[in-house]
């Protein structure tokens, strides 16, 4: 696995698997940074997007996971950012895919969407898989 620097942020709908996706970084001793939201209060999740968003950029942290209900509003509102690459995942293949191909930097979840244990997978597929670069990388430089 590559040096990973995660920051991770959810709004209400997402804070349960918020809290199940950091212990699973903490069960494999990845550091993380939480930017929010850290309580169950709704919130707006631009902000949050925004928030995680901004360390994946500057380079505090290189790979960022967002979490809210659909994981649709996250994954708008990330993409609006410039080199950031937000990739939301409801399946395993998706998640390998989008590291491997597409060198997603964000990956959104949906908690209303899909369950706790595939959502893990996804996380654990997502943070091992690398970027293929070669064809790839000429396809996501096309991107920016
Ligand atoms: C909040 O109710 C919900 O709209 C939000 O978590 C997310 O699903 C938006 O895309």
């Amino acid at each position: 696995m590559e040096d990973l620097k995660v920051v991770i942020g959810s709004d209400h709908g997402g804070f349960h698997y918020k809290e199940k996706v950091i212990e699973y970084l903490k069960s494999r001793n990845i550091p993380f940074v939480d930017v929010g939201t850290h309580t169950r209060e709704a919130c707006d999740y631009p902000d949050i997007a925004k928030a995680v968003c901004e360390r994946v950029i500057s380079g505090k942290s290189n790979r960022g996971i967002l979490i809210c209900g659909t994981g649709i509003g996250m994954s708008i509102a990330a993409n609006k950012v410039h080199g950031i690459r937000a990739a939301l995942c409801g399946d395993t293949y998706s998640a390998r895919v989008s590291r491997a191909h597409n060198n997603a930097n964000i990956l959104c979840l949906g908690e209303r969407v899909i369950g706790e244990h595939l959502a893990l997978d996804i996380v654990d597929i997502w943070l091992k898989t690398g970027f293929e670069g070669g064809r790839h990388k000429r396809r996501v430089d096309l991107i920016e």
